[in-house]
Formats: C-alpha cells, structure tokens, sequence
C-alpha cells in the first residue's frame, strides 16, 4: 500500500508523513531529502544549472542512498552523510531551482519508483500524489495558513541552526517561503498541487494527532471508495 503526503512548505508533511507510517508500521520517505542532497551536491561541485551537459554529468555519477542509524534516517550523497548540510539555509534557498530541472526530477522520480516496489510506504513530497505515484491507495494534501507555516520554520530553524536563524524575523520567512512555493507550483514539470483524488487536510489549528486521526478517518474513506458492492458484502460476512 502507498500513502501520498503533499503540500507546500511548513504544513507538517515530515513530522505527519513519520507518525502515520509508525503507526501503521509502514516505511517513510521524505523526498524533499533526495532533492536537497542533490543540491547540496550542485553547490559543492559548483554545477551551472544552466549547462545540460554538465548537470547530466553530475547526475550520472551522482549516488544517493538512505541508511538507518538508531532509528534515525541517515541520507547520503556520494558515500558522505549529508542529513545535517542538505537543511542549511544555502541549499533550502537553491533546491527549488535544482527540483524545476526536468533531468533531476528523472533521476529522483525513477529512484522513488523503485523504492516504493513491494512495501507499504508513505512518500512524502510535492508531486507524489499527481506524478510519482498517480494510483496511490491514499492521497493527502495539506495545507496551512503562511504565518503559522512561517513561524513553525522559523522556530525549527532556530532549534536546529540558530547561527542561520538569528537574523531573520517572521516577515523573512512569510517572504521565503510564499517565493519557494510560488517558484515550486507555477514551474513547468510536475509543479505543486493537489491531485484530483486527494484530500485535503488544513493543519493551521490541528495538533499533529489531531491531523494523524483526520488522516485515519480519510483512509477509512478512501476504502469505502474503493471497495464494490460485492466486495462490501463479502467483507460482512
Ligand atoms: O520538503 P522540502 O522543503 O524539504 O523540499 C525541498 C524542495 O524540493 C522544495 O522546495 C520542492 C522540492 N521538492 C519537489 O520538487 N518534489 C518533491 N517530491 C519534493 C520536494
């Protein structure tokens, strides 16, 4: 079984995507993890983005794997252990222009593909309910109010990388972050949005249980949807 988590920054994805596959007993995949190592790695190389040739090389050679340290996911990039240096503000301020290029959402969407063959998962991303996985079992897409996905961002950024945070105040990041969604929704490739077939959570005012018991209640749903009459009938008996 699939679950798709999408939405745009700050609306709880990881945290939610994390509670819901230990509940269930599902694995997790943040994909907005793949796309930050490969712009972590775009800056370390110093990749022009605007030179194909040089990008396709990059990629070609580039390696990522995720390995699993006391319970805790460890993204590596190339053999190095990128998990803290893919969330510095150097990155979050350039993936939006790696994930718009059409030669790394290849590369990304045929790896998270193969991950997903033969588990029961929950992806969370910006396009997995539309593109990646378009018959996923379970489609959410959440939502939030920009002052309060601002200020969630800020307080993680200060817990994490108070040296990066000490100078930004909440108008800084209403500002970053309303650019990085407009930039991720209007690109031309699998831009952000709600597939057809998903629901819609809001978590501005909802605790995360709170958006894990609406989740519950939308897979209840989706089951009904999908189950015909006769397989209705047969499941009361
Ligand atoms: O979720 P995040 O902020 O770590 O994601 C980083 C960026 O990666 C985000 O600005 C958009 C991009 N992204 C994407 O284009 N497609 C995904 N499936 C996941 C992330």
């Amino acid at each position: 079984m699939i679950i798709t988590i999408d939405g745009p920054v700050a609306t709880g994805k990881s945290t939610i995507a994390k509670r819901l596959a230990e509940s269930l007993g599902f694995i997790y995949f943040d994909t907005g993890a793949m796309y930050r190592a490969i712009a972590y790695g775009v800056l370390k190389n110093a990749v022009d983005l605007d030179d194909d040739t040089a990008l396709k090389a990059f990629l070609d050679d580039f390696v990522f794997n995720i390995k699993v340290r006391h319970r805790k996911k460890i993204y590596c990039a190339n053999g190095e252990d990128v998990t803290e240096e893919i969330r510095a503000q150097a990155v979050t301020h350039l993936v939006s222009q790696v994930a718009a290029k059409p030669l790394v959402r290849d590369k990304l969407v045929a790896i998270q593909r193969e991950l997903a063959v033969g588990v029961n998962a929950v992806f969370e991303g910006r396009d997995m309910g539309t593109v990646v996985f378009p018959d996923a079992d379970l489609k959410i897409f959440l939502e939030g109010g920009i002052e309060i996905r601002a200020q969630r961002r800020l307080d993680q950024l200060i817990k994490e990388r108070p040296e990066e945070a000490k100078d930004l105040t909440l108008g800084d990041m209403m500002k970053e972050i309303t650019e990085r969604d407009d930039f991720d929704s209007s690109r031309e490739i699998s831009p952000l949005r709600k597939a057809e077939d998903a629901f819609g959570v809001d978590t501005s005012d909802l605790s995360i249980d709170e958006v894990v018991f609406q989740i519950f209640e939308c897979k209840d749903q989706a089951k009904t949807k999908h189950t015909s009459p006769e397989e209705e009938a047969e499941n009361r008996k």
